[in-house]
């Protein structure tokens, strides 16, 4: 098999691939997204911190002047609230955008939300197990980071449901060369996402409340779409992976029996099982780079103008970083695991994530005397977003 981001064998079982990349084709151009793969761990985490890379150019150039062709006109207001927030902009932009609700993300704030991430967690896991079971996403995955980050930002509870499909449609321009009809229902939910949050913005400037939204309404160097742009951003980046953390990690738990057995034996074991489990299957498998400024490595160069895609999954199972890479122990010790990103967009909600991955895993393990798959769980066809359907599991208290 080749690298083939669209074949659902390599979405189920990159690590092959990967390993042969990373041995004979660090770099390497991919036609088909005239892009070039990144695959050691070094050169992610190099590239990720090289201010000659960014997560746009537009900076510092037009689309004419970087080679590429214009976008189409049906897709800006999908881009108008994208860049808007500051995954898409460089500094200075980012780090005003950062600053503004990096405060609310520190790891002192959010451990003081532990006791709510506890109860929801709890409350949704004592449902699940007292039904038998049933779909651990739906049940439990979704629905505890939908609620921690709805909650934070202030998105009444009768609205939440709206949340995953718009940033599941929103997600689906981030495949590599998405479908015309994907791009279009892309934009859609941009659209509503955006005039549903400008509504409610409108009605907190004036009364603000204790939530993030109320926060940002106040804030008067925000411009209207900076506003919208961060909450989307928030809003989406806020639950997508820990969905499919929660899904990956425990379909890794049970074609691991042993290392499930070690965690429910010894819980102190949770810390490190997270960040083993986000390692050894990542949700995020890749993140694209534009070249700034001509660059080389390994003696390739890549020119101005050109895009890497570094592959976190082939990362976080570099030998030459981590021990046994392909062994999923949850006790692993050393894992500077690269799932959260490196450099300036480094995961602003990485110490929330961390908090709620530990709590519905523990939950789960606490109230769950058994859990046992109820058949083999699918991949969805994404590959950068990397989850899995469902997963159907019978659980008993
Ligand atoms: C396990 C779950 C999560 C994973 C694996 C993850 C991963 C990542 C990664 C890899 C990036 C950097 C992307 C790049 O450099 O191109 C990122 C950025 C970001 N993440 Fe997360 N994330 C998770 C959960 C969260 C949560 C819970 C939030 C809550 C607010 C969040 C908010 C953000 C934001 C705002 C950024 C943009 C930061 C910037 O551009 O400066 N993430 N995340």
């Amino acid at each position: 098999m080749r690298f083939d981001p669209w074949n659902p064998d390599f979405v189920a079982h990159p690590y092959r691939v990967y390993e042969e990349l990373r041995r004979d084709a660090p770099v390497s151009y991919f036609e088909p997204t005239n892009q070039w793969l990144i695959s050691r761990h070094a050169d992610v985490n190099a590239l990720l911190r090289d201010r000659r890379l960014g997560r746009s150019y537009l900076h510092v150039a037009t689309h004419e002047e970087f080679g590429r062709p214009p976008e189409p006109e049906f897709q800006e207001p999908f881009w108008r609230v994208i860049r808007a927030g500051m995954l898409d902009v460089e500094p200075p932009v980012h780090t005003r955008l950062r600053r503004l609700v990096s405060k609310a993300f520190t790891p002192r704030m959010v451990e003081s939300l532990r006791p709510r991430v506890h109860a929801i967690a709890r409350d949704l896991v004592d449902t699940y197990v007292a039904k038998g079971g049933g779909d651990l996403i739906a049940d439990v995955a979704e629905p505890l980071p939908v609620t921690v980050i709805a909650e934070m930002l202030g998105i009444p509870e009768q609205d939440r449901h709206l949340l995953r499909p718009w940033s599941s449609d929103i997600c689906g321009m981030y495949e590599l060369n998405p479908a015309l009809e994907a791009q279009h229902t892309a934009v859609r939910a941009a659209e509503e996402f955006a005039a549903y949050l400008k509504a409610l913005a409108a009605e907190r400037r004036p009364r603000p409340g204790d939530d993030l939204i109320s926060a940002l309404t106040q804030v008067t160097e925000l411009t209207e779409d900076e506003l919208v742009g961060t909450c989307v951003l928030l809003l989406n980046a806020g639950h997508e992976a820990t969905v499919n953390v929660t899904g990956n990690g425990w379909w890794a738990l049970f074609r691991n029996p042993a290392e499930l057995v070690r965690l429910r034996e010894d819980r102190s074991l949770l810390p490190t099982a997270v960040e083993e489990l986000m390692r050894w299957d990542t949700p995020l498998q890749m993140f694209e780079r534009w070249v700034l400024e001509d660059i080389e490595v390994h003696g390739v160069r890549i020119p101005r103008g050109a895009e890497v895609a570094l592959l976190f999954g082939s990362a976080n199972r570099d030998q030459a970083v981590f021990d046994d890479p392909d062994r999923l122990d949850v006790g692993r010790a050393d894992n500077p695991h690269i799932s959260f990103g490196a450099g300036i967009h480094f995961c602003l909600g990485a110490p929330l994530a961390r908090i709620e991955l530990m709590e519905s895993f523990g939950a789960l393990l606490d109230r769950a005397a058994t859990l046992e798959l109820r058949q083999k769980p699918e991949w969805k066809t994404g590959y950068v977003i990397r989850g899995l359907r469902s997963l159907e599991l019978t659980a008993t208290g």
